[in-house]
C-alpha cells in the first residue's frame, strides 16, 4: 500500500481522501530538514504547502518517493529540476486558489484607494480623522496587469463593474487575445507608464531578477499604486521604499517578501505602504479546494499512473 506524507498544516480532506483510497497517510508538520530526511525514505508521496522546503538533501533521501504535490500554485519552494533527475513527478493544483487571490489583490486595491487600515488604527484610536482622509475611486482607472494566468484573468473580471480600464502584459496573451475582448494587451513599457495600478499575477523570473526597480517608477504616473500578491521577488523591496520615499508613486500594498516569513523589511513602517503575511490564497474556501485537488492527483497518480497539472 503507497505511503504519503503531508508535511504542511492543510485542510483535513487531503488526509480523508488519501485514507478513502487506502493510502496510508502520516501527518507531521513543522519537522526540519533533518527530521524529513530521516522519515522520507518510508514515503511514495509527499504534499506540501509553503513552508516545507523540498530540498536536494531531502528528494536525495527520499528512496521511494516517486510524487511531490504542492497544495497551491508555486512551486518555489520545491527543487523541481532536482526533483525531475530523480525520476520524481511535481505537480501543483492551478487555479484551486486563484479567485482567493485576486480577491485578495483587489482588496488591497481598494484598501491603498480609500486608505482603509489609515482609517480604521486611527478610528479605533478616537481621532476621528475624517478631514485629513480623502481616497481615490477605483472608476475610471487603468488597471495594469503583469502577468495573466488564473489569478490574472480573475482579476480581469472581477473589476468589470468598475468602468476601468484593464491593460495586460503578458507573453501568451496574445495567442488567446480573442477570448479577452474586455482587456488591452500592451508592452510592459507602456503599462508601466498608463496605469493608475499595477498588480502582479506572474512567476517570478528563474534568476530572481526583479521586474521592476529604480527606472520604471521614474516613468510611471506620480499617483500610481503597486500591488504585488505574487512572489516577494518580482518588487525590488530597495528601489520600491526609495521610489515612494522620493514621491515617485503614490503607495504599495505588498503581500509577498523577498525573505518569508518577514520578520524585518526595508518596507516596514513605510505609512505609504500596506502590508499583508502572504494570505492572499488563505481563504477557507480556497484551503479546501487545494487540498482536495492535491491529494485526488496524487491517489490517481500513484493509483492509476495518471498525471495531472505537472510542472
Ligand atoms: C500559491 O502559490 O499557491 C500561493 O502563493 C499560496 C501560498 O503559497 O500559500
Amino acid at each position: 500500500m503507497p505511503k504519503v506524507l503531508i508535511s504542511d498544516s492543510m485542510s483535513n480532506i487531503a488526509q480523508k481522501i488519501f485514507e478513502k483510497n487506502n493510502i496510508t497517510v502520516d501527518v507531521k508538520t513543522g519537522l526540519s530538514e533533518e527530521e524529513i530526511i530521516k522519515i522520507i525514505p518510508d514515503y511514495d508521496g509527499m504534499v506540501v504547502r509553503s513552508a516545507t522546503k523540498v530540498t536536494k538533501n531531502i528528494i536525495s533521501a527520499a528512496k521511494n518517493l516517486k510524487v511531490i504535490g504542492r497544495a497551491g500554485a508555486g512551486v518555489d519552494n520545491i527543487d523541481v529540476s532536482y526533483a525531475k533527475e530523480n525520476n520524481m513527478i511535481v505537480m501543483n493544483t492551478p487555479g484551486g486558489n486563484a479567485n482567493a487571490t485576486a480577491e485578495h489583490a483587489f482588496a488591497l486595491i481598494m484598501s491603498v484607494l480609500r486608505k482603509i487600515p489609515f482609517a480604521n488604527e486611527t478610528t479605533h484610536k478616537g481621532m476621528w480623522e475624517k478631514k485629513n482622509i480623502k481616497g481615490n475611486e477605483l472608476s475610471k482607472k487603468t488597471l495594469g496587469i503583469v502577468g495573466f494566468g488564473n489569478v490574472g484573468v480573475r482579476l480581469s473580471n472581477l473589476v468589470k463593474g468598475f468602468d476601468v480600464k484593464v491593460l495586460v502584459y503578458s507573453k501568451s496573451l496574445k495567442s488567446r487575445k480573442e477570448d479577452y475582448p474586455h482587456v488591452e494587451d500592451v508592452s510592459f513599457e507602456e503599462l508601466i507608464s498608463k496605469s493608475d495600478i499595477i498588480s502582479f499575477h506572474c512567476k517570478a523570473t528563474k534568476e530572481g531578477k526583479p521586474l521592476i526597480s529604480k527606472d520604471h517608477y521614474k516613468k510611471m504616473k506620480k499617483t500610481a499604486y503597486i500591488i504585488n500578491a505574487a512572489r516577494g521577488n518580482i518588487v525590488d523591496e530597495k528601489d520600491l521604499n526609495d521610489a515612494l520615499n522620493e514621491n515617485l508613486i503614490a503607495g504599495a500594498a505588498i503581500d509577498v517578501f523577498s525573505k518569508e516569513p518577514a520578520k524585518e523589511n526595508i518596507l516596514f513602517n513605510n505609512p505609504k505602504i500596506i502590508l499583508t503575511p502572504h494570505i492572499a490564497a488563505s481563504t477557507s474556501e480556497a484551503s479546501v479546494v487545494v487540498a482536495e485537488m492535491v491529494a485526488n492527483q496524487i491517489c490517481d497518480f500513484l493509483l492509476n499512473k495518471v498525471q495531472k497539472n505537472i510542472v
